[in-house]
């Protein structure tokens, strides 16, 4: 345990350079896409990611609601990112506080600028995101959950919006910041880039970190999004491959 003023740090690196859960600094934690596991949503998918699980569910283009919100000529994007009660250690109070109503706002503008809005005036895309277990990250899993689920819905889109957090950690640069280091940590710099392209369209940081780190970050996260782009292709390709036909032989 090291001590900076009245916080005491636990060592956030092993002797051979690892992370408290076994990681390089470039490392991602493990993670599992699923394509459409719910039926009643239009497109749906589910992100475990380290010790985060979080579902999301999108509907439409629909009918917008409230009606004052619609647009002539394009659709709206609506998102409501929460976190369960029972999703973090000590109880979180039910309902959209402060925190949550920021996240779904930055979110719904990330997805704003990569859908073909204008194919659906007068129509409504809403995106719901339901962190069910949470351990850092969750806005980051709750895009590429969204993103997974906006192209089951047939949604369409310019690209998949991968998105990681990239922290500064006892000085070190690293990905995907697991809860302690989110905690102990000096930055958290979450972000979602366009692959394509390689526009980043959501991007926020706590803490702070000197401005030739930030480069480097950036490049640290915008890999991360590259690998975890490949896992959300792989995801929808599983959803979407169709079985080889069965022999049509018929033994005489
Ligand atoms: O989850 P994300 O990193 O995008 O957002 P954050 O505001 O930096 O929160 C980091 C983590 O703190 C969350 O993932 C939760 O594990 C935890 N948290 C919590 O325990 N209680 C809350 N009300 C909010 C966050």
């Amino acid at each position: 345990m090291g001590n900076v003023g009245a916080k005491e740090i636990p060592e956030l690196f092993g002797p051979d350079g690892l992370r408290t859960d076994g990681r390089r600094p470039d490392e991602l934690r493990p993670l599992k896409i699923t394509a459409g596991p719910l039926h009643q949503a239009d497109g749906s998918a589910f992100v475990e990611w380290g010790f985060n699980k979080v579902m999301a569910a999108v509907y439409g283009p629909r009918e917008v609601h409230p009606r004052h919100l619609q647009e002539n000529n394009k659709a709206i994007v609506q998102c409501r990112y929460n976190m369960a009660a029972f999703s973090v250690d000590e109880r979180k109070r039910p309902g959209l506080d402060r925190r949550s109503q920021e996240i779904s706002k930055v979110i719904a503008e990330a997805f704003e600028s990569v859908i073909f809005a204008e194919e659906y005036p007068r129509t409504s895309v809403d995106v719901y995101i339901e962190v069910l277990q949470a351990n850092a990250g969750t806005r980051c899993a709750g895009v590429v959950a969204a993103s997974v689920a906006l192209a089951d819905a047939g949604i369409p889109m310019v690209d998949l919006l991968p998105a990681v957090a990239v922290g500064k950690v006892g000085g070190k640069l690293v990905l995907d910041l697991n809860k302690l280091e989110d905690n102990f940590g000096e930055a958290d710099l979450p972000m979602a880039l366009v692959p394509q392209s390689g526009r980043l369209v959501l991007m926020q940081m706590e803490g702070h970190m000197h401005r030739d780190e930030l480069g480097r970050a950036l490049d640290m996260g915008v890999a991360g999004c590259r690998g975890i782009y490949e896992k959300m292709k792989a995801a929808l390709r599983d959803r979407y491959a169709v079985a080889p036909a069965a022999s049509s032989e018929v033994s005489a």
